[in-house]
């Protein structure tokens, strides 16, 4: 018997989406507004889904404690309040779309629970647009 539980959580960044081999007309043409050389900000709004089997003894799929922790770590205390393109690494030479952001969340996330345990990440980039990723 397979059960989900998930936590919300979000996050304040900016970033920029350009490419650095594209010419600036043909940037402003694919990302629009998102191409600002001045980075523009969101309020990125997340849903972390933890699938697995209920623990018998605890009654738990994952302890919502531990999952709080995990998301603070390695998503809150990494990217809140921080420019994506400057600050955070894994978006050194990748574009901070919110595909992007939501497959690195994902790579954090995976490696810090039980093997046994699904993930599903997904990530709001305005209250419209969001993205889901799982893994495959
Ligand atoms: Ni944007």
């Amino acid at each position: 018997m397979k059960v989900t539980v998930s936590r919300k959580a979000h996050f304040n960044a900016a970033h920029r989406l350009y490419r650095k081999d594209w010419s600036h007309e043909k940037n402003d043409e694919v990302f629009g507004k998102c191409n600002n050389p001045n980075f523009h900000g969101h309020n990125y709004e997340l849903t972390v889904s933890v699938t697995g089997n209920i623990d018998q003894e605890t009654g738990y799929v994952i302890d919502m404690k531990v999952l709080k922790d995990i998301i603070k770590n390695e998503v809150e205390d990494a990217f809140d309040h921080k420019n994506l393109n400057v600050e955070v690494p894994a978006f050194k030479d990748l574009n901070p779309t919110t595909e992007n952001i939501a497959v690195v969340i994902y790579n954090k996330i995976k490696p810090k629970l039980d093997g046994e345990l699904d993930l599903e990440i997904t990530l709001y980039e305005t209250p419209r647009n969001f993205v889901t990723y799982s893994g495959s």
